[in-house]
């Protein structure tokens, strides 16, 4: 496992990514109504990412391999009961739907990569518990970031409050180490144990990104080789900010204007 600690050089850089990453939610945060397509909402992304900040869509043409298809699209929208890595496509949202909307952006060669819940319309009360519930889990995680604490801090953070209000956490999906390259280690487990796992340093950058479910914690890839889908189809929910740790403490990274931590 190589973890790469960046220069206040680097960190500079990676703090101009995650600010162009976080612009992009701010942009499309009007246009997530009933009635749009998820494709509607990619296009719109790209052309802001590549037109307006001059940045790469780090999704497009992401991850193949022998048993897979790149990602054929710019943003990641994951509805209801997905999980996540939902392809954009022609599918409308509907009024009470709960859609994820996750961008990542290439900016001078470093990586800013953070998603969000939206609300179609009015949610019902479960769903707006559970998506209200994995933001706070999200800053939960990562309020224990600094120099000396441990991953396991991070994620028995996110886990207790997750499992205190009866919802499951995600176990396949984490987050990840980020910089030059889109997933990077370490990995960022969303449940743990304190004081155990990887002690963190100044100059890390990684994603906390818990994915939450309604029901029980098993998920289910779907054939496209990228949907994820909760094997019970009950609702799931996901947040994700990129953070610095800093000497004293941590910075977010993504953070966008206006945004608030609980
Ligand atoms: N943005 C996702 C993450 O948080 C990864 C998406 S990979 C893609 O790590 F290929 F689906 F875009
Ligand atoms: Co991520
Ligand atoms: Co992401």
């Amino acid at each position: 496992m190589t973890v790469t600690i960046k220069s206040p050089e680097e960190q500079q850089r990676m703090r101009a990514a995650g600010r162009a990453a976080g612009a992009v939610l701010s942009m499309i945060q009007p246009h997530v109504r009933p009635g749009v397509s998820t494709a509607e909402l990619d296009r719109l992304c790209h052309e802001f990412i590549v037109g307006e900040l001059g940045c790469i869509a780090a999704p497009l043409n992401y991850g193949g391999s022998a048993g897979r298809q790149p990602f054929p699209k710019s943003i990641c929208t994951s509805i209801n009961h997905v999980v996540c890595h939902g392809i954009p496509g022609d599918k409308l949202l509907k009024r009470g739907d709960i859609v994820n909307v996750d961008i990542t952006v290439i900016k001078d060669g470093f990586h800013g990569d953070t998603s969000q819940m939206f609300y179609v319309g009015e949610p019902a009360v479960l769903a707006r518990r559970l998506t209200e519930t994995t933001r706070e889990a999200m800053f939960a995680g990562i309020r224990k970031v600094r120099p000396g604490a441990r991953l396991g801090d991070v994620g028995h953070a996110v886990q207790q409050l997750a499992e205190a209000r009866g919802y499951s956490v995600v176990r396949e999906y984490c987050g990840h180490g980020i910089g030059r390259a889109f997933h990077e280690d370490p990995q960022v487990l969303h449940y743990g144990r304190p004081g155990t796992g990887l002690e963190l340093v100044s100059g890390m950058t990684f994603t906390v990104e818990p994915m939450l479910n309604a029901g029980r914690p098993e998920v289910k890839l779907l054939p496209d080789g990228w949907t994820v889908v909760t094997k019970d189809h009950s609702l799931s929910a996901q947040w994700e900010h990129t953070v610095l740790v800093t000497d004293t403490g941590y910075e977010i990274l993504t953070l966008r204007d206006g945004e608030t931590p609980p």
